[in-house]
Parts: C-alpha cells; sequence; structure tokens
C-alpha cells in the first residue's frame, strides 16, 4: 500500500471560543484522528491542526458580560480545551488561536492580495444601511435585533427569521425592533462596507469547476450546484448566482483590522479559516521549519473535516479566497452530518445537550468505546448518525470485547503457563490460511480507511474476529490443555490466535490507539506501522485491556445532572422528583458559570407603583456603591411599596441593564415562584438572614 510518503495538512472547523466542547466537537476530531492515524502508520508526514475561533461579536458581547477582555476570554476558554483532546486520545500537532499574529498578518495579507491583483481587484467598497444601536454605539448584527414577527405577530424574534413561522425576513421588516443587548430602539444608519466580489465572472467560473470537478462528496456537490444558479436574499427574496460577500464589519469589534480602513474589521468569517494555515505556520515555525516552502510544495495535500452546517464557507468562499490571492486550494474538504443522542435533538453548536464529554470521562468511561462506536457509525457519506446507548453497549461489549479483545485472553494464559510465553511458527494447514485471511485483508481495510468508509472497515476487522472465533471453536484450546499429548496442538492454535489478534490489533489501531499501544507491549510487534510485518515471538503475560461498560454508566451518563447529585441523599420514602418546583432543574452548569453571576446584597431604599402597569413595581436599591439603582420588578401583586421599603434582599449586579417601557432597569431582585403560576400562585422576595449588608457577594 505504501508508495512514497505523502505530505498532508489536516485540519477540523475551528471551534468558537464561546463555549466548551460538546460532543459534537468530538466526533468530528474522532473523524479526523483516524484518519490522520491510518495515514501515520502508512508512513505518511501528517501536519494535524487545530484553533480556536476567537473572533466576532457573540464573542466580544459574552466578554463584556463576564466582565474580561475579549482576549482574556478567550484565553480562558483555550484553558480547557486539553482535558477533552487528552482525554479522547484526540493527536492535534498544534491548537493555535485565530487571534494569534499569524492569523493576523495571514489574513490581511490574503486581503491585500485579493484587492491589488494585477487583472483588477476583488474586493468593493459599498454603503449599506444596517441598523445601528445608539445606546450601545455599534452596528447590531442580525441576530441582535429583536422585534414582532411581521408575518405571525410573535414577538420577541431574531432580525433574521421567526423561530414560530419560519419566516426569513431582513432586519428592517421587523415590528417595534429593538436592540436585544440594550433595550434601545435602533436607528438604521449608513456605513461603508467592504465586499469580496464572488460574483464576478471569474470567481464564479472557477468556483463551478473547483466545486464540480468530482473530488467533493456527490450529495455535497449536488448541494452546491443550486447555489450557482439561485440563492436566498435575507429577505427571504431569491436571486441569480453568486452574491458578493460583505467581509467587514465595523467597530466595536473583536476581530482584526482591515488594511487601510481604520475602524473597519474581517467579519470572523474571513479570518477563521485563516487560522487554519495559522496554526500551520506557528507549528511549522516552532519546530524551525519554513512555512512558505511547506506551502510551495506541489505534493502537499490539504484536507479540511467539517460539518455539514458550514459547506458554503468552505467550499466556496475559502477556495475563492485562497486561488485569487494566489494561494493553494484545498484539495478536499470532507464533510460529515449531525450527531443526535437516543433519537434526540441534533448536536448544534449551541445546544450541545445530551452527551456531556466530559461527564463521559469522569464516570471512567473508556474514550476509545466512543471512538470504536462512532467509527462503527461512520460513513464517507454527509449524513446523521445517532449515539443510541443499547447499541453503544452492545457495540462495545458483544463486538470489540465479545470478538476481538477476548481472542487474547482466551491464547494468553495457556502460552504464559505452558509454553514460558513463547510462540511457535509452526501454524497447522487451517491455522495458516486463518492467518493468511487475517492478514491478507490488509489493502482492503487500508482503502477503507483511506477513503473515510470507517464503518465499512470495522464491519470488516468484526468479520475477521468472527473467523478467529470460529477456529477457536472449532479447535476448542481449552479441550486441547487437559492432555499433554496434544500440547504442539495448543501450541499451534494458541500461537494462531495471537497473531491473529495482533493483526486484527494493528487494523483497529487508528480507531483504539491506546489499545494499541498496550497490545504492543504484550505480543512486542509494532503497532505504528500498517504493514510492519513479522510474526509474534512471544508475549508478556496477559493483562486485562478493556473493561465491559456498564448499564449503571450509561444510565449515569444520560441521568439528568441534578437527580444524579440527588441519588445518594434520597430516602426510601421520598420519590425523586424530576419537576421540583413544578419545572425541570436547568441543565449543569460549573462553578465558573455560576461565578458568572454576580449576586449582591441590596437594601431597598425606596419602593413605588408603578403607572401604567399593573404588575411592576419600582425598587431604588442601595447596593453599596455609593448611588443607588433603579430596579423594576414584577412583584406588585404580591407585596405593597411599604412592605418592602429597609429590607434587604438580593439582586443580581451584574446583568446588562434593560430599557423598558417605564425607564432603564439596572439589575434584577432574586424572588421564588411556582413553575405553574396560576396552579400554585405567590411570589417571595429572597431575604437575608440578619447581619448582611448592603454590597455583599452571595455566593
Ligand atoms: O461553525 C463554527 O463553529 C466555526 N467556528 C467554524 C470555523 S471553521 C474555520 F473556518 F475556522
Ligand atoms: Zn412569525
Amino acid at each position: 500500500m505504501t508508495t512514497s510518503a505523502r505530505k498532508l495538512f489536516v485540519t477540523t472547523a475551528l471551534p468558537y471560543a464561546n463555549g466548551n466542547f460538546h460532543i459534537g466537537h468530538i466526533m468530528e476530531y474522532i473523524q479526523a484522528d483516524i484518519w490522520v492515524r491510518y495515514q501515520r502508520m502508512q508512513g505518511h508526514a501528517v501536519n494535524f491542526v487545530g484553533a480556536d475561533d476567537t473572533h466576532g461579536a457573540p464573542i466580544m458581547i459574552a466578554a463584556e458580560k463576564a466582565g474580561k477582555t475579549p482576549q482574556q476570554f478567550v484565553a480562558d476558554i483555550a484553558a480547557g480545551r486539553k482535558q477533552y483532546l487528552d482525554g479522547f486520545h484526540i493527536s492535534f500537532d498544534n491548537w493555535h488561536s485565530t487571534d494569534a499574529p499569524e492569523n493576523h498578518e495571514l489574513a490581511r495579507q490574503i486581503y491585500r492580495d485579493l484587492r491589488d491583483r494585477a487583472d483588477g481587484g476583488l474586493i468593493e467598497v459599498r454603503t449599506i444601511e444596517q441598523f445601528f444601536d445608539p445606546e450601545k454605539n455599534m452596528f447590531l448584527p442580525d441576530r441582535y435585533i429583536k422585534g414582532e414577527c411581521p408575518k405571525c405577530h410573535a414577538k420577541d424574534q431574531y432580525g433574521d427569521n421567526c423561530e414560530v413561522c419560519g419566516t426569513v425576513y431582513a432586519p428592517t421588516d421587523l415590528i417595534n425592533p429593538f436592540s436585544a443587548l440594550s433595550g434601545a430602539k435602533p436607528e438604521l444608519k449608513n456605513s461603508e462596507h467592504f465586499f469580496f466580489k464572488l460574483s464576478d465572472p471569474r470567481c464564479v467560473e472557477f468556483l463551478e469547476n473547483w466545486t464540480q470537478d468530482g473530488k467533493l462528496q456527490p450529495e455535497v456537490a449536488n448541494k452546491i450546484k443550486e447555489w450557482f444558479t439561485v440563492r436566498t436574499n435575507p429577505d427571504g427574496t431569491t436571486s441569480e448566482g453568486l452574491g458578493d460577500w460583505d467581509i467587514s464589519r465595523d467597530a466595536p469589534y473583536f476581530g482584526i483590522e482591515i488594511p487601510d480602513a481604520p475602524g473597519k474589521y474581517f467579519y470572523v468569517w474571513l479570518d477563521a479559516p485563516v487560522g487554519y494555515l495559522a496554526s500551520l505556520k506557528n507549528l511549522l515555525e516552532k519546530r524551525g521549519e519554513s512555512y512558505d516552502a511547506y506551502m510551495a510544495d506541489p505534493a502537499m495535500e490539504q484536507y479540511h473535516f467539517i460539518g455539514k452546517d458550514i459547506v458554503t464557507f468552505h467550499t466556496l468562499f475559502w477556495p475563492a479566497m485562497l486561488h485569487f490571492s494566489g494561494r493553494k486550494t484545498p484539495n478536499n474538504v470532507f464533510v460529515h452530518g449531525f450527531l443526535t443522542v437516543n433519537n434526540g435533538e441534533k448536536m448544534s453548536k449551541s445546544r450541545g445537550t445530551g452527551l456531556d464529554p466530559l461527564k463521559y470521562l469522569s464516570l471512567n468511561m473508556n474514550a476509545e468505546w466512543l471512538r470504536y462506536y462512532l467509527a462503527a457509525k461512520l460513513s464517507a457519506r454527509n449524513e446523521d448518525i445517532d449515539f443510541n446507548a443499547e447499541d453503544f453497549m452492545l457495540r462495545v461489549n458483544s463486538d470489540l470485547i465479545g470478538k476481538y479483545v477476548n481472542i487474547a485472553s482466551r491464547a494468553a494464559g495457556f502460552l504464559t503457563k505452558r509454553f514460558d510465553g513463547k510462540l511457535t511458527d509452526q501454524f497447522g494447514t487451517t491455522g495458516a490460511a486463518l492467518l493468511a485471511e487475517v492478514r491478507g485483508a490488509s489493502d482492503a481495510i487500508a482503502q477503507m480507511y483511506e477513503t473515510r468508509e470507517y464503518s465499512k472497515a470495522t464491519r470488516e476487522i468484526m468479520l475477521l474476529a468472527d473467523k478467529v472465533n470460529a477456529y477457536v471453536d472449532q479447535n476448542k484450546p481449552w479441550d486441547l490443555a487437559k492432555d499433554a499429548a496434544n500440547n504442539e496442538a495448543l501450541h499451534q492454535v494458541c500461537s494462531v490466535l495471537v497473531n491473529a489478534f495482533a493483526t486484527l490489533t494493528r487494523y483497529l489501531a487508528p480507531v483504539l490507539p491506546g489499545l494499541a499501544q498496550a497490545v504492543q507491549g504484550f505480543v512486542g510487534v509494532n503497532m505504528q506501522q500498517w504493514n510492519a510485518a513479522g510474526d509474534v515471538q512471544a508475549i508478556q503475560p496477559y493483562q486485562h485491556l478493556m473493561q465491559r461498560v456498564t448499564p449503571e454508566q450509561l444510565e449515569a451518563l444520560f441521568e439528568p445532572p441534578a437527580q444524579a447529585e440527588q441519588a445518594p441523599a434520597a430516602t426510601e420514602t421520598v420519590a425523586a422528583n424530576s419537576h421540583p418546583g413544578g419545572e425541570e432543574l436547568a441543565p449543569t452548569i460549573t462553578i465558573d458559570d455560576f461565578t458568572k453571576i454576580d449576586l449582591r446584597i441590596a437594601l431597598i431604599v425606596n419602593c413605588e407603583p408603578v403607572e401604567g402597569s399593573t404588575k411592576l413595581l419600582r425598587l431604588t436599591l442601595d447596593v453599596g456603591e455609593g448611588r443607588t439603582r433603579n430596579v423594576f420588578s414584577g412583584i406588585a401583586s404580591a407585596y405593597k411599596p411599604e412592605d418592602l421599603v429597609g429590607k434587604h434582599t438580593v439582586m443580581v449586579a451584574n446583568l446588562a441593564p434593560r430599557k423598558m417601557k417605564f425607564g432603564v432597569s439596572e439589575g434584577m431582585v432574586l424572588a421564588a415562584s411556582h413553575g405553574d403560576e396560576k396552579a400554585n400562585p405567590g411570589i417571595y422576595v429572597l431575604n437575608p438572614w440578619p447581619g448582611a449588608t448592603p454590597g455583599m457577594r452571595v455566593r
């Protein structure tokens, strides 16, 4: 299989640096890691890199809310990455950041090269009208504008589409639009934006060819075809052909400043994929190698693993940016579908619920079970796969352990006890035939890995394991062991089994690197090279290689977090209530999440009714800041103003001020109520024990 060593540059999509990894990220990393490990086993030189995608308005706003600079905010997220990557045996060569100097330089240079092309630049400046938040002093991205849906009149809908009726519209179509950041009424303002002229005939011709020349997955290429004929505009209407791409955003924006355009920044999606190159450059330079020479090598192959939601960016914008800036384009983009859990919801970027990767590891669940399970499900097609707990247990316990791992334990004891751990190279006719068959599958299985048909590869390997187990059942080593006259036959059978096991282990090594390492110690042959030749000579005493997954582990994995904590404390008489207070507990947060909320003791200095509202009371609160705060609270049904004046309570002191109909509310007072307010009316404002004074933090 091995010809000359290939030079491979492989990436996975760069995750936004505003949250931890969820199982969808881990699936993609495992898919790419299996491919990378397979390529390394073939002797190819792989640079496998990732990075945090750090820029953009959502991260800037999240950082502000957390009271951190964006740089500090993304650095804190980056610090949490290692435990996941190590935990799931992901072998990145480098992990970097799109805010690193390499990325600033590369993105700006690519932009200049696009702008200054000798045959006519591909950047155009146009004035566009956009909503502007007069309080925050910034242009508002669509998702930070809310209002009433123009079609179904649902309130509180985002600026791009209605979650209730599904209508797609422009933010300017919203009725009574308001800024989701400040509550202010946004104003329409002109701004100069920079566009990448994708509609230029040069781009269209190049992209039609690049996307339709047969390299992409057929289902992906077919979908892309539509974009050259028709596209959907922000207001839901359609236009012909590729549209130009707006690549700029106005300050304030956490991003890379556009050369010669003060106050203008690259839209995050312009510099995000450049982060692939930046991470590679950083890696090569750390090693003292030349990035330019690496990229200039025509033999270098560049591959991106991505999810189906970001195909446009990677098959239109990114190749066009690279090609028209005079750079090499990717050899291919490998698109996978989404992962659902127990037939549940899609593991979207924002709603990473269902299977928490860190919880998986903390339950002492073996990372390689998951790697194996996902491999058994993944194909080269862009299709969704489902993590199903029962199926997981079956595949791990019955296939992986029952069929494959047990081969070793069935033979090892006899070899160690009876033959001092030494193997014979006499395999007998059926044994030799079996080994020839197992070893002969090497090229076919290699091809399955190469083409990312992992489910085919694992199926093939398990079929071979079935044959090995049939050989065990025919030859019954445990019967042979009863009579010393059968020693030679026993030696043969066990030697065949260990050799077959070693070969199967090598086939599984891209998926199960940790197990392969342990087996290498056990059988003493190389598990890092796909075509490593040679029989096993001797074995070390067998040590247990892999535990079975237990139903308890799976139960705990999917148990709602609060119940998991309550379980030990529950008494026989009190049944666990999954809806305490009339509603389900919210998903688990970390202590870091909790400390983002700054709760303080507040003295209610004054309280009065709000004219025109039957629900609200206006509270004047002293939080020990040397000034008072104005807070509206929906507690008028439960308290008379005079009940509250002079009392202490607890407030959220770092909530962004909200502009309400009656004025700005500068925080929130904490109160308890039942989930079903109609059936269980009552609102109870929190009141600390005596001694607490204004400004004290509640933690
Ligand atoms: O969709 C996302 O999560 C993006 N952060 C992916 C970026 S991939 C690459 F372009 F950086
Ligand atoms: Zn609607």
